[in-house]
Protein backbone atom coordinates (compact mmCIF):
# COMPACT_ATOMS: atom_id res chain seq x y z
CA UNK A 1 0.00 0.00 0.00
CA UNK A 2 1.34 3.29 -0.93
CA UNK A 3 1.81 6.00 1.46
CA UNK A 4 -1.33 7.04 2.82
CA UNK A 5 -1.69 11.33 2.25
CA UNK A 6 -3.66 13.21 5.14
CA UNK A 7 -4.75 16.53 5.22
CA UNK A 8 -5.65 18.25 8.98
CA UNK A 9 -4.92 14.68 10.11
CA UNK A 10 -7.47 12.66 8.20
CA UNK A 11 -6.46 10.44 5.52
CA UNK A 12 -7.50 11.81 1.88
CA UNK A 13 -9.32 9.08 1.01
CA UNK A 14 -12.55 7.68 2.42
CA UNK A 15 -15.43 5.47 1.21
CA UNK A 16 -18.43 6.59 1.47
CA UNK A 17 -21.45 4.80 2.41
CA UNK A 18 -24.78 6.74 1.54
CA UNK A 19 -27.38 4.59 -0.16
CA UNK A 20 -25.86 1.53 0.46
CA UNK A 21 -28.32 -0.59 2.45
CA UNK A 22 -27.64 -3.28 4.82
CA UNK A 23 -25.49 -6.05 3.41
CA UNK A 24 -24.42 -3.36 0.64
CA UNK A 25 -22.85 -1.90 2.98
CA UNK A 26 -21.17 -4.03 4.70
CA UNK A 27 -19.52 -5.53 1.33
CA UNK A 28 -19.05 -2.33 0.42
CA UNK A 29 -17.41 -1.46 3.37
CA UNK A 30 -15.23 -4.59 3.45
CA UNK A 31 -13.83 -4.15 -0.59
CA UNK A 32 -13.32 -0.58 0.38
CA UNK A 33 -10.69 -2.17 3.48
CA UNK A 34 -9.23 -4.78 1.55
CA UNK A 35 -8.29 -2.09 -1.34
CA UNK A 36 -6.60 0.05 1.77
CA UNK A 37 -8.74 2.40 2.11
CA UNK A 38 -8.76 3.15 6.29
CA UNK A 39 -11.56 5.67 6.31
CA UNK A 40 -15.22 5.38 5.80
CA UNK A 41 -17.34 8.20 5.80
CA UNK A 42 -21.30 7.25 7.66
CA UNK A 43 -24.02 8.90 8.52
CA UNK A 44 -27.25 8.24 11.01
CA UNK A 45 -29.36 9.00 8.26
CA UNK A 46 -27.82 6.13 6.04
CA UNK A 47 -29.55 3.96 8.22
CA UNK A 48 -26.10 1.38 8.09
CA UNK A 49 -24.05 2.40 10.80
CA UNK A 50 -24.59 -1.52 12.56
CA UNK A 51 -23.06 -3.10 8.91
CA UNK A 52 -20.23 -0.37 8.68
CA UNK A 53 -19.36 -1.19 12.22
CA UNK A 54 -19.81 -5.15 11.82
CA UNK A 55 -17.55 -5.03 8.84
CA UNK A 56 -14.68 -3.39 10.15
CA UNK A 57 -14.82 -5.58 13.09
CA UNK A 58 -14.77 -8.66 10.43
CA UNK A 59 -12.26 -6.88 8.87
CA UNK A 60 -9.66 -8.02 11.12
CA UNK A 61 -7.68 -4.43 10.65
CA UNK A 62 -7.01 -2.81 14.42
CA UNK A 63 -9.31 -0.03 15.24
CA UNK A 64 -6.59 2.33 15.16
CA UNK A 65 -5.55 2.03 11.78
CA UNK A 66 -9.42 3.19 10.84
CA UNK A 67 -10.67 6.53 10.59
CA UNK A 68 -14.17 6.29 11.10
CA UNK A 69 -16.88 9.15 10.44
CA UNK A 70 -20.77 9.27 11.72
CA UNK A 71 -22.92 12.86 11.38
CA UNK A 72 -25.94 13.34 13.57
CA UNK A 73 -29.34 13.94 11.59
CA UNK A 74 -31.02 17.24 12.21
CA UNK A 75 -34.30 15.39 13.01
CA UNK A 76 -32.02 14.84 16.00
CA UNK A 77 -31.20 18.60 16.88
CA UNK A 78 -34.13 18.44 19.73
CA UNK A 79 -33.18 19.17 23.18
CA UNK A 80 -31.11 16.26 24.57
CA UNK A 81 -30.79 14.39 21.43
CA UNK A 82 -27.77 15.15 19.94
CA UNK A 83 -26.06 13.31 22.53
CA UNK A 84 -28.52 10.44 22.97
CA UNK A 85 -28.61 10.11 18.97
CA UNK A 86 -24.98 9.74 19.38
CA UNK A 87 -25.05 7.25 21.93
CA UNK A 88 -26.90 5.00 19.87
CA UNK A 89 -24.51 5.62 16.73
CA UNK A 90 -21.60 4.22 19.05
CA UNK A 91 -23.43 1.44 20.22
CA UNK A 92 -24.91 0.26 16.61
CA UNK A 93 -20.68 1.32 15.25
CA UNK A 94 -19.69 -1.04 18.42
CA UNK A 95 -16.24 0.49 18.36
CA UNK A 96 -15.84 3.04 21.20
CA UNK A 97 -15.54 6.98 20.26
CA UNK A 98 -15.66 7.59 16.71
CA UNK A 99 -12.64 9.09 15.14
CA UNK A 100 -15.04 12.52 13.76
CA UNK A 101 -18.82 13.67 14.03
CA UNK A 102 -20.20 16.01 12.02
CA UNK A 103 -23.37 18.11 12.09
CA UNK A 104 -25.00 16.65 9.18
CA UNK A 105 -26.69 19.99 7.70
CA UNK A 106 -27.68 22.77 9.67
CA UNK A 107 -31.04 22.65 11.23
CA UNK A 108 -33.64 22.63 8.46
CA UNK A 109 -35.75 25.63 8.02
CA UNK A 110 -33.94 26.70 11.07
CA UNK A 111 -36.09 24.67 13.49
CA UNK A 112 -33.71 24.56 16.02
CA UNK A 113 -31.74 27.62 17.67
CA UNK A 114 -27.88 26.59 16.83
CA UNK A 115 -27.04 27.74 19.54
CA UNK A 116 -28.97 24.96 21.49
CA UNK A 117 -27.69 22.33 19.35
CA UNK A 118 -24.51 23.63 18.93
CA UNK A 119 -23.71 23.31 22.57
CA UNK A 120 -24.69 19.52 22.74
CA UNK A 121 -22.54 18.94 19.89
CA UNK A 122 -19.38 20.03 21.83
CA UNK A 123 -20.72 18.36 24.51
CA UNK A 124 -20.21 15.07 22.37
CA UNK A 125 -16.51 16.12 21.74
CA UNK A 126 -16.04 17.33 25.84
CA UNK A 127 -17.53 13.80 26.88
CA UNK A 128 -15.37 11.63 24.57
CA UNK A 129 -17.96 10.82 22.64
CA UNK A 130 -16.12 11.61 19.62
CA UNK A 131 -12.09 12.62 18.79
CA UNK A 132 -12.79 15.50 16.68
CA UNK A 133 -15.63 17.40 15.07
CA UNK A 134 -16.64 18.95 11.73
CA UNK A 135 -19.69 20.39 9.90
CA UNK A 136 -21.38 19.47 6.37
CA UNK A 137 -23.41 21.54 4.55
CA UNK A 138 -22.68 24.68 6.45
CA UNK A 139 -22.56 27.72 4.52
CA UNK A 140 -20.90 30.58 5.24
CA UNK A 141 -22.28 32.19 8.13
CA UNK A 142 -23.20 29.46 9.16
CA UNK A 143 -19.58 28.24 9.53
CA UNK A 144 -19.09 31.57 11.29
CA UNK A 145 -21.62 31.31 13.69
CA UNK A 146 -20.53 27.53 14.25
CA UNK A 147 -16.53 28.47 14.88
CA UNK A 148 -17.81 30.90 17.27
CA UNK A 149 -20.03 29.45 19.17
CA UNK A 150 -17.71 26.53 19.66
CA UNK A 151 -14.77 28.56 20.65
CA UNK A 152 -10.91 26.44 20.95
CA UNK A 153 -12.66 23.45 19.97
CA UNK A 154 -11.10 23.11 16.21
CA UNK A 155 -13.90 22.70 13.43
CA UNK A 156 -11.93 20.39 11.36
CA UNK A 157 -13.39 20.03 8.34
CA UNK A 158 -16.98 20.87 6.28
CA UNK A 159 -18.21 18.74 4.52
CA UNK A 160 -19.97 19.78 1.19
CA UNK A 161 -20.66 18.80 -2.76
CA UNK A 162 -16.96 19.74 -4.36
CA UNK A 163 -16.41 17.65 -7.26
CA UNK A 164 -15.05 19.16 -10.96
CA UNK A 165 -18.22 20.42 -12.37
CA UNK A 166 -19.77 22.45 -9.35
CA UNK A 167 -16.00 23.03 -7.67
CA UNK A 168 -18.14 25.20 -4.89
CA UNK A 169 -15.06 28.06 -4.79
CA UNK A 170 -16.82 30.91 -2.45
CA UNK A 171 -17.18 27.87 0.89
CA UNK A 172 -13.60 26.40 -0.11
CA UNK A 173 -11.93 29.68 0.04
CA UNK A 174 -14.05 30.52 3.22
CA UNK A 175 -12.75 27.12 4.96
CA UNK A 176 -9.38 27.68 3.82
CA UNK A 177 -9.11 30.85 5.17
CA UNK A 178 -10.35 29.28 9.04
CA UNK A 179 -8.10 26.50 8.49
CA UNK A 180 -10.50 24.18 8.19
CA UNK A 181 -10.60 21.70 5.45
CA UNK A 182 -13.07 20.49 3.23
CA UNK A 183 -14.64 16.65 2.71
CA UNK A 184 -15.79 16.36 -1.23
CA UNK A 185 -19.00 14.64 -1.03
CA UNK A 186 -20.15 13.21 -4.33
CA UNK A 187 -16.72 13.66 -5.31
CA UNK A 188 -17.68 11.30 -9.05
CA UNK A 189 -20.29 14.33 -9.58
CA UNK A 190 -22.43 10.42 -9.15
CA UNK A 191 -20.94 9.13 -11.41
CA UNK A 192 -21.45 12.46 -14.23
CA UNK A 193 -17.55 12.16 -14.70
CA UNK A 194 -17.27 8.94 -16.05
CA UNK A 195 -16.13 9.32 -19.90
CA UNK A 196 -15.85 12.84 -19.39
CA UNK A 197 -13.17 13.91 -22.30
CA UNK A 198 -11.01 16.04 -21.20
CA UNK A 199 -10.12 13.81 -18.33
CA UNK A 200 -10.15 10.61 -20.18
CA UNK A 201 -7.70 12.53 -22.51
CA UNK A 202 -5.51 13.45 -19.24
CA UNK A 203 -5.63 10.14 -18.10
CA UNK A 204 -3.57 9.22 -21.15
CA UNK A 205 -0.09 10.63 -19.52
CA UNK A 206 -1.37 8.58 -16.04
CA UNK A 207 -0.99 4.98 -17.73
CA UNK A 208 -4.61 5.12 -18.86
CA UNK A 209 -6.03 6.62 -15.61
CA UNK A 210 -9.79 6.77 -16.20
CA UNK A 211 -12.12 10.18 -15.81
CA UNK A 212 -12.98 8.60 -11.93
CA UNK A 213 -9.87 8.88 -11.27
CA UNK A 214 -8.71 12.09 -12.84
CA UNK A 215 -11.41 13.65 -11.22
CA UNK A 216 -10.88 12.13 -8.02
CA UNK A 217 -6.76 13.24 -8.11
CA UNK A 218 -7.91 16.61 -9.11
CA UNK A 219 -9.78 17.22 -5.81
CA UNK A 220 -7.24 15.87 -3.82
CA UNK A 221 -4.72 18.28 -5.36
CA UNK A 222 -6.65 21.06 -4.17
CA UNK A 223 -5.84 19.42 -0.54
CA UNK A 224 -9.55 18.01 -0.46
CA UNK A 225 -10.17 14.72 0.87
CA UNK A 226 -12.59 12.44 -1.26
CA UNK A 227 -15.50 9.78 0.13
CA UNK A 228 -16.51 8.26 -3.60
CA UNK A 229 -18.68 5.53 -3.20
CA UNK A 230 -19.11 2.55 -5.21
CA UNK A 231 -21.22 -1.19 -4.97
CA UNK A 232 -18.82 -2.72 -7.04
CA UNK A 233 -15.56 -4.40 -6.08
CA UNK A 234 -13.51 -3.26 -9.08
CA UNK A 235 -15.04 0.55 -9.07
CA UNK A 236 -13.95 0.61 -5.24
CA UNK A 237 -9.76 -0.53 -6.27
CA UNK A 238 -9.77 1.89 -9.43
CA UNK A 239 -11.04 4.76 -7.08
CA UNK A 240 -8.39 3.92 -4.71
CA UNK A 241 -6.13 4.20 -7.04
CA UNK A 242 -6.34 7.68 -7.95
CA UNK A 243 -4.28 7.88 -4.79
CA UNK A 244 -1.28 7.21 -6.95
CA UNK A 245 -1.79 9.74 -9.54
CA UNK A 246 0.29 13.44 -9.44
CA UNK A 247 -1.20 15.88 -11.65
CA UNK A 248 0.88 18.85 -13.58
CA UNK A 249 -0.18 22.63 -13.34
CA UNK A 250 -1.72 22.34 -16.69
CA UNK A 251 -3.59 19.35 -15.73
CA UNK A 252 -5.00 21.07 -12.67
CA UNK A 253 -5.58 23.70 -14.67
CA UNK A 254 -7.54 21.91 -17.45
CA UNK A 255 -9.51 20.23 -14.52
CA UNK A 256 -10.39 23.72 -12.98
CA UNK A 257 -11.85 24.67 -16.22
CA UNK A 258 -14.66 22.13 -16.27
CA UNK A 259 -16.67 24.19 -13.68
CA UNK A 260 -20.64 24.12 -14.52
CA UNK A 261 -22.37 24.97 -11.73
CA UNK A 262 -23.86 21.60 -11.86
CA UNK A 263 -25.12 20.84 -8.18
CA UNK A 264 -26.42 17.27 -7.85
CA UNK A 265 -28.06 17.32 -3.94
CA UNK A 266 -30.31 20.31 -3.60
CA UNK A 267 -33.30 18.67 -1.73
CA UNK A 268 -35.84 20.75 -0.17
CA UNK A 269 -33.88 20.50 3.16
CA UNK A 270 -30.51 21.70 1.65
CA UNK A 271 -28.97 25.39 2.26
CA UNK A 272 -28.28 27.29 -0.82
CA UNK A 273 -24.81 27.64 -1.66
CA UNK A 274 -22.82 31.10 -1.39
CA UNK A 275 -22.41 32.11 -4.83
CA UNK A 276 -19.33 32.59 -6.76
CA UNK A 277 -18.39 33.32 -10.37
CA UNK A 278 -15.30 32.56 -12.46
CA UNK A 279 -15.52 35.48 -14.69
N1 LIG B 1 -22.80 15.19 3.84
C1 LIG B 1 -23.73 15.02 2.92
O1 LIG B 1 -24.79 15.68 2.93
C2 LIG B 1 -23.51 14.03 1.83
C3 LIG B 1 -24.31 14.06 0.66
C4 LIG B 1 -24.05 13.14 -0.34
C5 LIG B 1 -23.03 12.21 -0.19
N2 LIG B 1 -22.28 12.19 0.96
C6 LIG B 1 -21.18 11.21 1.16
O2 LIG B 1 -20.36 11.18 0.00
C7 LIG B 1 -20.28 9.85 -0.50
C8 LIG B 1 -20.11 9.84 -2.01
O3 LIG B 1 -21.11 10.60 -2.64
P1 LIG B 1 -22.20 9.99 -3.64
O4 LIG B 1 -22.43 8.60 -3.29
O5 LIG B 1 -23.33 10.95 -3.61
O6 LIG B 1 -21.55 10.16 -5.08
P2 LIG B 1 -20.19 9.75 -5.82
O7 LIG B 1 -19.27 9.05 -4.91
O8 LIG B 1 -19.73 10.97 -6.53
O9 LIG B 1 -20.72 8.76 -6.94
C9 LIG B 1 -21.27 7.52 -6.65
C10 LIG B 1 -21.88 6.98 -7.95
O10 LIG B 1 -20.87 6.83 -8.94
C11 LIG B 1 -20.79 5.47 -9.36
N3 LIG B 1 -19.34 5.14 -9.42
C12 LIG B 1 -18.48 5.10 -8.39
N4 LIG B 1 -17.24 4.83 -8.82
C13 LIG B 1 -17.33 4.69 -10.16
C14 LIG B 1 -16.37 4.41 -11.16
N5 LIG B 1 -15.08 4.23 -10.88
N6 LIG B 1 -16.80 4.35 -12.45
C15 LIG B 1 -18.11 4.53 -12.75
N7 LIG B 1 -19.05 4.83 -11.84
C16 LIG B 1 -18.66 4.90 -10.55
C17 LIG B 1 -21.52 4.65 -8.33
O11 LIG B 1 -22.21 3.58 -8.92
P3 LIG B 1 -21.92 2.05 -8.50
O12 LIG B 1 -22.26 1.92 -7.06
O13 LIG B 1 -22.84 1.29 -9.41
O14 LIG B 1 -20.47 1.81 -8.78
C18 LIG B 1 -22.54 5.65 -7.78
O15 LIG B 1 -23.69 5.67 -8.58
C19 LIG B 1 -21.60 9.22 0.00
O16 LIG B 1 -21.57 7.82 -0.03
C20 LIG B 1 -21.67 9.79 1.38
O17 LIG B 1 -20.81 9.09 2.27
C21 LIG B 1 -22.51 13.10 1.96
Amino acid sequence: MSEEKRVAGMLQMGYGTWNRPGEEAYQGTLWALEAGCRHIDGAQGYDNEEEVGRAIADSGIARSEIHITTKVKPENFAPGVVLSSTKESLEKLNMGPVDMLLLHYPSIGGEYPMEEYMAQFAECLDSGLTKTIGLSNFTIPLIDQAVKLLGDRKVMTNQVESHVYMQNDAIVAHCKKLGISITAFSPLARGAVVGDKVMTEIGKNHGGATAAQISLAYLMSQGQIVIPSSGKKERIIENFGARNIELSVDEIAQCRNLEKGMRLVNGSWCPEWDAYSRA
